[in-house]
């Protein structure tokens, strides 16, 4: 077991908030330890300072790429804090797309700034296809999956979830978006699949490639790893990059500071950029 010494720490910690806005609290030393083990044993490392030595002189990125990878916390589930999807459903796409139609707009953009394994962004999916239903080849509801890990991505892309993971998912739609494969196992449907673009892009980015402005945004549950200097400012670019009259959701246990915020509040986690 690796010792992991108050600098060694410190110089991690500075890195990977630096790097990815994580904010790694004292109470997060015995995961930091947990998840790198396999890496300095991997690599033959005496001990997390040589670790550190070889991340910051790595030019290919893959040794930071790794050590996101097992630093974030890609924990989800489909439907997850549900009553977001019901009030997408019975609200804002009413909303936000009568007022596109009668301006004959017939496109609608969707980003989900923080998808981790691809749960959030196939429950999203679903909830566009089912409110659209006969009408949905006639509007491009394209929808943007991001995140910083790559290795949430992967599974995200192959998009197979294990039995156990399905139990929030309403029968029907599993039946209708999914396909069983073998015993304990399902597969998004290819079409539901094409509905999602998936993109590696970390948050902290200096600048965001995004032409088109977002209708709704998704970031759920990611700012809570975030200090509250960086959540402001984070704030202020989704807002930039959303339509007048769209909807930024975040997590129930997260909230926008209310100084500064650009946003209108509308209810808990959910805010609204005013036409
Ligand atoms: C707990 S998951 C939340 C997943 C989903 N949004 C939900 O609410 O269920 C947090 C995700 O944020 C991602 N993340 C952490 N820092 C990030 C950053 N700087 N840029 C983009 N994604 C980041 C992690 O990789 C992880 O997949």
């Amino acid at each position: 077991m690796y010792q992991l010494t108050d600098k060694e720490f410190r110089d991690l910690r500075e890195f990977i908030y630096e790097y990815a806005g994580i904010n790694l609290t004292d109470q997060k030393r015995a995961l930091v330890v947990g998840r790198l083990q396999k890496v300095l044993t991997r690599e033959g490392f005496k001990n997390f300072a040589q670790y550190y030595e070889y991340i910051k002189k790595d030019k290919t990125g893959k040794a930071v790429e790794e050590l996101i990878n097992r630093i974030s916390t890609n924990h989800t589930f489909f439907f997850r804090e549900k009553s977001h999807f019901e009030y997408l459903h019975s609200a804002v796409l009413p909303e936000l797309t009568t007022r596109l139609a009668a301006s004959g707009q017939k496109d609608f953009r969707l980003w989900c700034a923080a998808a981790a394994t691809g749960e959030e962004p196939y429950t999203l999916a679903m909830v566009l296809r089912e409110f659209f239903g006969s009408q949905y080849n006639q509007w491009q509801a394209g929808m943007l999956a991001t995140d910083i890990s790559t290795q949430a991505l992967q599974t995200a892309i192959r998009g197979v979830y294990p039995d156990e993971r399905m139990t929030h998912t309403p029968v029907k739609l599993r039946n209708k978006y999914f396909q069983k494969i073998g015993q304990d196992k399902w597969a998004v449907k290819d079409a539901l699949k094409k509905d999602v673009l998936y993109r590696r892009f970390n948050l902290m980015s200096e600048r965001w490639p995004f032409r088109g402005r977002f209708h709704v945004v998704f970031c759920r549950n990611v700012m809570i790893y975030f200090d509250q200097v960086t959540r402001n400012r984070l704030a202020q670019m989704f807002y930039q990059f959303m339509q007048p009259g769209g909807y930024f959701f975040i997590g129930h246990s997260e909230t926008l500071g209310r100084e500064n915020c650009p946003f209108e509040y509308v209810m808990p986690a959910v805010y609204k950029k005013v036409a």
